[in-house]
């Protein structure tokens, strides 16, 4: 017989306390309260479909034991929603959101990207990227979305700068 555990966390923002089975994977938990965003494309831990932020990180959440969470921040899709539709716009705009079943694992993965890297090469986004996989797009369309994507916000965060030191 399984004994259940508590875990108590804190999902988009949101605290829960929950009783679980110690064996219940994170991605399971989360579309079992309706984070129903979350894929699952492979049961090898390679494709990426699942990620979320564990802390601000991106982790795959099939291969996380929720137990293991206690009092962690996770976020997912559903959090970044204003964030998401606007990478979701370059994604569009670029041709790169075909079937669309990678988009929140790959989403959640270049917000996290843009968060850590700081004006990053190609090298250094295709490493980034490397464990989130696409079947439809064949990658060229994702990175020009990602290239127009990034120039963008890092001219918003010149501006931001620009505006906290101005004195009016
Ligand atoms: S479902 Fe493929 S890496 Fe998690
Ligand atoms: S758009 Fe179809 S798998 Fe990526």
């Amino acid at each position: 017989m399984q004994i259940n555990c508590t875990i108590n966390c804190t999902i988009n923002g949101k605290p829960y306390t929950r009783q679980i089975e110690p064996d219940l994977l994170l991605i399971d938990f989360l579309r079992e309260l309706g984070f129903l965003s979350l894929k699952q494309g492979c049961d090898t831990t390679n494709c990426g479909l699942c990620t979320v932020w564990v802390d601000g990180t991106p982790r795959l959440s099939c291969a996380i034991l929720t137990a293991g969470l206690q009092d962690r921040q996770i976020t997912t899709i559903e959090g970044q929603e204003k964030e998401a539709a606007a990478f979701g716009q370059f994604l569009a705009d670029e041709g790169a959101d075909q079937c669309g079943f990678c988009s929140p694992g790959f989403i959640m993965t270049v917000l996290a990207m843009e968060k850590e890297l700081n004006n990053p090469s190609e090298e250094d986004i295709k490493q980034y990227l490397s464990g989130n996989l696409c079947r439809c797009t064949g990658y060229v369309s994702q990175m020009r979305a990602i290239n127009k994507y990034l120039k963008v916000t890092s001219q918003d965060h010149i501006q931001d700068k620009e505006r906290e030191g101005d004195p009016r």
